[in-house]
């Protein structure tokens, strides 16, 4: 049996804080608590509801992966985050509409004990908000990090958590390319205090949390820690860090069948994508500057997953195109449509038609869940920089430089459980099953 790596156990409180305190985080704290007072299952969350199988098949051993590393449990969670909006998380998930008035009213006064701290917030970077009244202005980027700072070192005190790790749920920041601002650290740090405008509030979130010494994931896909310079501050400070963009609704669907049809060799011509949401993320993704984001992070799956330049007489001609229509009457209740034109043998022409009429939030907040625990792990692990072992949550997964990302679901999740196993001194399984025919 391999050796066991370290990892200190999971003792006192873990806080989670969340940049944004809007329909996914909303929907996250109110599931923890519900999940706690045992009113529901935290359905859709592997390390709540996930088994891993240990040892070989006749072993019959798989535990619940939350009985098998040493995760902070729901009962040690604490919940704290930044908003523009004054709104509590009961009024704004009030607002955001995800969860049902009984469900809210039920872990309501929890809900409403998180009130937002003043937001680091640019209309620069996210447009389409109107009314913001929560927002620390007047600074310059160095006294925004200084506040952040003070935020969480505050959080940390009142509420008596042991450690701390930031996912971000802050809407979609516009889309800009990496400048030289973020090639080095050196280069960032001089652009912090040149108030740099290249510099997006995400990333002082980024730069606060890992010189404070807080892991931090990121759930949308704006650039926030997949920069050099914020990359080779996670090395520094041996935190870790991983993104970009949770893996929900139609992407999760591409991801879950590209590679069933690429197992087959079934060829793809054209693969058509549209969604209409009506909840504030879609007001945001409105915005073509905004929608850039998005859109470079949800094209970039399909390219990877069935490697045309592997394959041209199956992918190379793949016209893949994806929109967002912002259609207010279906609030969080998005509606994704995927024709997918496919071919078989001889070249027949075949439609795949996918009409996923998804909850949003209901599908981000576990991997928010999972994200954080994992996160608190990996540091405990004392696992530094990129964790790529949780691409299995992201649209777009960090990967080191030079390295193409995996978005297989299934590889992701491979990885993600031989990972589990490595740390825990388990054999990894590979499938091969040799042992059950060789004597
Ligand atoms: N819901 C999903 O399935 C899903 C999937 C993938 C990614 N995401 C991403 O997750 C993020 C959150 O999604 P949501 O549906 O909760 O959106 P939301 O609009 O309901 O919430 C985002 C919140 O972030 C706040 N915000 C904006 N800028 C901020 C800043 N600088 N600091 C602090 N708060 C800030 C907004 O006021 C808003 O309340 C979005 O970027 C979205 O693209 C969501």
């Amino acid at each position: 049996m391999p050796n066991a790596h370290p990892i200190a156990p999971a003792t006192g409180k873990l806080g989670v804080l969340t940049p944004g305190m809007g329909a996914v985080a909303t929907t996250l704290y109110a599931g923890v608590m519900a999940a706690r007072n045992g009113h529901a299952a935290p359905i859709g969350s592997l390390t709540q509801m996930g088994h891993i199988r240990l040892g070989k098949r006749t072993d019959a051993n798989s535990p619940l992966i939350r009985d098998f590393v040493p995760l902070a449990g729901l009962d040690d969670l604490e919940f704290g985050g930044w908003d523009p909006y004054t709104d509590d998380a009961y009024a704004a998930a009030m607002k955001a509409g995800v969860l049902r008035p009984e469900h809210l009213e039920a872990v309501g006064e929890d809900l409403r004990l998180i009130t937002p701290m003043p937001a680091v917030f640019s209309p620069r970077w996210v447009s389409r908000l109107e009314g913001v009244d929560n927002v620390a202005s007047g600074l310059s980027h160095l006294e925004a990090v200084e506040k952040l700072v003070e935020d969480i070192e505050r959080f940390r005190l009142t509420r008596g958590v042991d450690r701390l790790v930031m996912v971000w749920t802050g809407s979609t920041e516009a889309y800009r390319t990496p400048t030289t601002v973020h090639t080095t650290l050196a280069d960032f740090e001089r652009g912090l205090a040149a108030n740099d405008p290249e510099i997006a509030p995400s990333q002082l979130y980024a730069y606060a949390a890992l010189t404070s010494g807080v892991p931090f994931a990121n759930g949308a896909p704006n650039n926030t820690v997949d920069l050099p310079a914020i990359v080779e501050l996670a090395e520094r400070e041996g935190i870790p860090i991983a993104g970009k963009d949770f893996k929900t609704g139609q992407t999760l669907m591409k991801t879950i069948i590209a590679p069933g049809l690429k197992a087959r060799a079934l060829g793809v011509k054209g693969w058509y994508s549209t969604n209409i949401l009506g909840n504030r993320d879609g007001e945001v993704l409105d915005d073509p500057e905004n929608f850039r984001s998005k859109e470079v992070s949800k094209l970039g799956v399909l390219e990877q997953i069935l490697q045309p330049e592997l394959y041209p007489e199956l992918y190379g001609d793949l016209y893949h195109l994806v929109r967002i229509n912002y259609y207010p009457p279906r609030g969080d209740d998005k509606e994704g449509w995927d024709n997918i034109d496919i071919f078989g043998w001889l070249g027949y022409p075949m439609q795949i038609k996918v009409d996923f009429l998804c909850k949003d939030s209901i599908l981000a907040a576990p991997l928010a869940l999972d994200l954080a625990l994992f996160m608190d792990l990996a540091a405990r692990a004392g696992k530094r920089g990129v964790q790529e072992w949780l691409s299995f949550y992201f649209k777009s997964p960090q990967t080191a430089p030079g390295l193409y990302p995996e978005n297989d679901i299934f590889i992701q999740q491979k990885k993600l459980k031989n990972t589990l196993r490595h740390w825990m001194g388990q054999e990894l399984i590979t499938h091969l099953g040799n042992e059950y025919y060789e004597g």
